[in-house]
């Protein structure tokens, strides 16, 4: 998508044709600014420290950190200690998993001489494959948003609440939720977003609201507790979230917070839509509410908030007590009944797990 303009991708190889960049998420939505990887440690950092972070973009990055991995050196032990310290550094989302299970087996059984180059065309295929992914996500998800735009009268816009970023700073480009909204604005209906402000990160405020604005589509950043009170007032017409992993039965990891939002809009009658890209599925999980590894981070989160000062200084102030205990859970599980369907790149489907697997044979038979 584009930055000031300029199409811009959350990653990329260097002129160098090897080294990888990344944008600095941090550092948004006051200053645009880009990270070069060069080792295995400095994209396990980039992971860890979320500089990057949206489950597709997590496993891109994670890719990418073998390459780095095997320039260095190419043994199986190398390639055994790289995916160690890989899948180390987030737990939730399982496209990192996916990814270094797709790069191992792409590298695995060739001889040395040839792994550095079968790392990276495998990675950029990683990489080419989420955009066509998320593009076909678009096509799915825009009927959904082109039916509630007939039911509305001249003048009027369809409001798309949505929690956390899901968008292209999330994935390669495009985004996962946020490809439908991307798709219908760009056809002509007059689309607004609420964009949860997404607490402790703040990724709504910070960075939703960021792609959004760079690509001119409406939008309003609300505080998290905000869009049970929007929908009983007929303010939401559709939720549409993004995911870190779907189990087998359909249930919805996501963001904390998700499931407040999918209570919200069943008690009110709107549909909860989840954008779903077939690497985050997870068969190998049979019920996520159970089963699912919910990251959780430390109490500086929740404890500080950061942002820029009036004289343009970022600043970190702490709003809770000193010493007051603080819980920080990253991410919660929507039962797969509070979910009206997955978006999927092969069109809108059931949460459910016949849903899943008629949709998905391949990657369900390949868990068993
Ligand atoms: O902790 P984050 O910022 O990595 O969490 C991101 C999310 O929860 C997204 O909604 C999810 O990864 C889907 S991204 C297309």
């Amino acid at each position: 998508m584009n930055v000031d303009g300029k199409p811009t991708r959350s990653i990329w190889l260097e002129p160098d044709g090897w080294s990888v960049g990344v944008i600095d998420q941090t550092a948004l939505p006051h200053r645009f600014a880009t990270a070069r990887l060069s080792t295995l440690d400095e994209a396990a950092h980039a992971i860890r420290a979320m500089l990057i972070r949206g489950a597709p973009l997590i496993g891109a990055t994670a890719a990418y950190g073998i390459c780095l991995a095997l320039r260095a050196d190419a043994s199986d032990a190398a390639l055994d200690r790289a995916y160690a310290t890989l899948i180390a550094t987030r737990p939730t989302a399982i496209n990192l998993r996916w990814a270094l299970d797709e790069m191992t087996a792409a590298v695995r059984n060739r001889p040395r001489t040839e792994r550095i180059a079968a790392a990276y065309r495998r990675a950029g295929e990683i990489c080419e494959q989420d955009v066509a992914i998320n593009t076909a996500i678009g096509r799915s998800g825009l009927p959904l948003i082109e039916a509630i735009a007939r039911r509305k009268k001249a003048g009027e816009r369809v409001n798309v609440l949505t929690h956390c970023n899901a968008g292209w700073l999330a994935a390669v480009d495009v985004g996962t939720a946020t490809a439908p909204i991307y798709l219908a604005h760009d056809n002509g209906i007059a689309v607004h977003v609420f964009a949860d402000e997404t607490r402790p990160r703040n990724q709504g405020a910070s960075l939703t609201a960021w792609e959004l604005g760079q690509h001119g589509v409406p939008h309003t950043v609300i505080a998290d507790n905000t869009g049970g009170h929007l929908m009983q007032h007929g303010l939401v017409d559709i939720v549409i979230v993004g995911t870190d992993r779907v189990a087998a039965n359909g249930d919805v990891c996501n963001k904390i917070g998700t499931y407040l939002k999918a209570l919200a809009a069943r008690d009110n009658k709107l549909p909860f839509y989840v954008a779903l890209p077939s690497p985050t599925i997870d068969f190998t999980v049979a019920n996520g509410i159970a089963e699912i590894p919910i990251e959780e981070r430390g109490a500086d989160e929740v404890a500080t908030m950061t942002g820029r000062a009036a004289d343009g200084r970022i600043e970190t102030v702490r709003v809770v007590p000193e010493h007051t205990p603080v819980a920080n859970y990253a991410f919660d599980v929507t039962p797969a009944r509070l979910v009206t369907g997955l978006i999927t790149e092969r069109g809108v489907i059931a949460a459910s797990r016949a849903a899943l697997a008629g949709a998905f044979p391949d990657r369900a038979g390949a868990a068993q």
